[in-house]
């Protein structure tokens, strides 16, 4: 049989770069999908490294808050590699500020790249999954979608509904082969976690019971336990990485 393909969406980032390497490893053939302003330079680079440390990927460019940009991201996927079989919906940002000061536009884009995307991108690879029998989507949504956090409000919101779309999802496509599920860390240590200030960062860290940052690999591994094809009776779930910091 053919390797199957996956796509991990902000594949070039800290948790994505992570997620490449594990489906690497599992004899994937992967694309990591990124946007970065559509300038292809830091992509590029990233590909170079890889390939340099033993990992052969595919990019694509596709701007995931953008529907018509994900279905030429498909497309050239398809088209370079072949069917997705296996969708990790990774790509995020955060705009922090406390709502009374969060500007309209903060929270529009967050919702966009956060949540909008997982549409965007899963409406493009749904039916082929469904067509071939097989599929796994991997929506990446974070610790503070479950428990919400001080500053956070449209990024928890959008986490949040991550949760929501997976379920639905998963009831949908559970009898054609295809599982749905998401994974929720808590905070690791990426540029998204560096860009807090150090100080509140020390009080997180404070909180956690593990007293420490994941490690994106810590990540990775749980990414790729659930896109094999013997993780086919798992759906419709969420899997927590957070060193104990929520528990439910
Ligand atoms: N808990 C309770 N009160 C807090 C607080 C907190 N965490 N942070 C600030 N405050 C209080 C201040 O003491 C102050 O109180 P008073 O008005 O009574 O003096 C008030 O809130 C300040 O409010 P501001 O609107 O001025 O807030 P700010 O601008 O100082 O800070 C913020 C806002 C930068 C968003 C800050 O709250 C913050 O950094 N929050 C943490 C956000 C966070 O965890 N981000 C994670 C990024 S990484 C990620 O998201 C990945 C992942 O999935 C885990
Ligand atoms: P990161 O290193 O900043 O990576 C984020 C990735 O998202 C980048 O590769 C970026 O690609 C991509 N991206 C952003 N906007 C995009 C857009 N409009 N279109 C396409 N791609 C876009 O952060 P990370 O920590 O690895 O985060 C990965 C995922 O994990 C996010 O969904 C995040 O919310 C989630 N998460 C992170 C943590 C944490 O503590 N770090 C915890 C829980 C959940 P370009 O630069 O190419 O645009």
């Amino acid at each position: 049989m053919n390797a199957r393909v996956a796509l991990v969406t902000g594949g070039t980032g800290g948790i994505g770069t992570a997620i490449c390497h594990h489906l690497h490893k599992q004899g994937l053939r992967v694309i990591a999908g990124y946007s970065h302003g559509g300038d292809s330079s830091h992509a590029l680079e990233w590909l170079k490294e890889q390939a340099k440390a033993g990992y052969q990927f595919d990019i694509v460019y596709g701007d995931v808050s953008n529907f018509e940009s994900c279905g030429e991201m498909l497309h050239e996927a398809e088209t370079k590699v072949g069917p997705i079989d296996i969708l990790v919906n990774n790509a995020g940002i955060t705009r922090d500020a406390t709502l009374r000061k969060m500007l309209a536009k903060d929270w529009d884009l967050v919702l966009r790249v956060n949540l909008d995307s997982v549409f965007n991108v899963s409406r493009h690879v749904i039916n082929g999954m469904i067509e071939r029998g097989f599929g796994r989507i991997i929506n990446i949504s974070s610790i503070n979608g479950q428990k919400g956090q001080f500053g956070q409000t449209n990024y928890s919101a959008a986490k949040a509904g991550m949760y929501g779309f997976t379920k639905a999802l998963a009831q949908e496509v559970a009898s054609k082969g295809v599982t749905v599920n998401t994974v929720s860390p808590g905070y690791v240590a990426t540029e998204m976690v560096k860009k807090m200030s150090p100080a509140v960062l020390e009080k997180v860290i404070a909180q956690i019971p593990v007293g420490r940052l994941a490690e994106p690999d810590e990540v990775a591994r749980v990414v790729a336990f659930l896109a094999a094809d013997e993780a086919g009776y798992i759906t419709g779930a969420n899997i927590a990485i957070n060193g104990g910091q929520h528990m439910y």
